[in-house]
């Protein structure tokens, strides 16, 4: 089963009601938001209270993508807003500041999720995957949509998809940036189950591209 989530970062932020319609409609999964603080990226996006109002219109669960140097100060805030996913970043929190996070997200049944830059080592989040329920492997530097595509990132899935079935862990892989047709059935292959997408999706004909994606 393969899910897709577009990202919002390539939406129509003034009629952003249309767009949301639009991925109801051609039955994206979830709706993949993108905050970012200015320092971990150089870029500045989407805070709680943004998360709270897309929530209030729309039926798609939110996967919460948190590119903040800080994430553990604003994890109650993006809990209380309605993040059905929520994504930290593996180079800002140890293995205890994991578990605390993981702890807090489960008892208020929001899903656990965790990523890494492309240039991260994976050995450097082994320790954390038995607390996952999604990892996030980013296939561009993380903060902007329409860059290109790394191609090491077929390897790090197969490694994780791997390691996923040795130790008989159930994480999700989601794969976010650059992802289109020319990428997606080799991600497949190696063992993706969630395709973030941003400027792909939104140029041309989203149910098309999305059913395209599910049937890879
Ligand atoms: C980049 C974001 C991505 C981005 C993806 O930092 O995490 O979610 O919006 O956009 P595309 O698919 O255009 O690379
Ligand atoms: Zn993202």
């Amino acid at each position: 089963m393969i899910y897709v989530s577009p990202s919002i970062l390539s939406a129509n932020l003034v009629n952003l009601q249309k767009d949301l319609a639009l991925l109801s409609k051609a039955k994206a999964d979830y709706i993949h938001i993108d905050c970012m603080d200015g320092h971990f990226v150089d870029n500045i996006a989407f805070g709680p209270s943004f998360v709270k109002q897309i929530k209030a219109i729309s039926s798609l669960p939110l996967d919460v993508h948190l590119m903040l140097d800080e994430p553990l100060k604003y994890v109650d805030e993006f809990i209380l807003s309605g993040s059905d996913i929520l994504t930290i970043h593996q180079e800002v929190v140890s293995l205890n500041e994991f578990m605390s996070y993981h702890e807090k997200l489960k008892s208020h049944r929001v899903l656990v999720g965790l990523s890494l830059r492309p240039n991260t080592p994976l050995e450097n989040i082994y320790p954390y995957l038995p607390y996952c329920d999604v990892v996030l492997v980013m296939s561009v530097m993380p903060g902007f949509s329409g860059q290109k595509f790394y191609e090491s990132t077929y390897q790090r899935i197969e490694m994780l998809n791997q390691y996923r079935k040795e130790n008989h862990l159930s994480y999700l892989l989601e794969v976010d940036g650059g992802v289109d047709e020319t990428n997606m059935d080799e991600l497949k292959n190696k063992g993706v189950d969630i395709f973030v997408s941003g400027s792909y999706l939104f140029k041309g004909d989203m149910k098309r591209k999305i059913e395209r994606m599910k049937h890879v």
